[in-house]
């Protein structure tokens, strides 16, 4: 048996809130967008996917991220823009973006993380740190370049935290999503 893991860091509740806050105003604006909404207790920001894990690694792969953890210091992210994968013309995924400071600490942790893991999944898209709030299913009469426009143009707060913990979660697929439950929490180093 095996199971789905990844790797991750957590918003603050002040970050939860404004993410819930901007699906909210999304939906408002856009009632004919479908869009599968990340619940909020699912919402993260993901360093590394690592896909199927087996039961006996499991134990293992917790080890290595209470190591990386204790290997990097905590850093601080805030939120920055809404944005949607592929592009805001074509969006499946749509996000609000997340910059460190220090600049790099984010990127590097992320870096070493998926280092860490090449062995289990060699995925080597450029980072893009985001943290996902829903996945569209249909723009239905949505104008595509309206939607374009407004996600460019949608004033969203800025939110600061500190990152504390690498987390490692499971990622369960049910037929009413995915269902993410912490593994183990590495803790930064001061
Ligand atoms: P994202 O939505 O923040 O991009 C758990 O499945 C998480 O891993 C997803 O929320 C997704 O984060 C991320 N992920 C990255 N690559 C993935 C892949 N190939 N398949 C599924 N999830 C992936």
């Amino acid at each position: 048996m095996s199971r789905r893991l990844f790797v991750a860091v957590e918003p603050s509740d002040a970050c939860r809130e404004l993410l819930t806050g901007t699906q909210a105003t999304l939906a408002d604006r856009f009632p004919s967008l479908r869009v599968r909404w990340q619940p909020t207790d699912n919402l993260h920001l993901t360093l590394a996917f690592l896909g199927n894990v087996a039961d006996a690694r499991v134990a293992e792969t917790s080890e290595q991220v209470e190591r990386m953890a204790a290997i990097h210091q905590r850093f601080s992210l805030t939120t920055t823009r809404l944005g949607a994968f592929p592009s805001p013309l074509r969006p499946s995924v749509l996000w609000l973006g997340a910059k460190a400071e220090p600049p790099d600490a984010l990127a590097h942790l992320q870096r070493d993380v998926a280092d860490a893991f090449r062995y289990l999944r060699d995925d080597r898209k450029p980072f893009r740190p985001h943290l996902t709030l829903g996945r569209v299913k249909g723009l239905g009469s949505t104008p595509r370049d309206e939607f374009a426009e407004l996600l460019a143009r949608l004033p969203t707060d800025r939110v600061s935290w500190t990152v504390h913990g690498l987390v490692l979660f499971e990622s369960r697929l049910t037929p009413d999503g995915a269902v993410h439950t912490p593994v183990r929490v590495g803790t930064l180093a001061q």
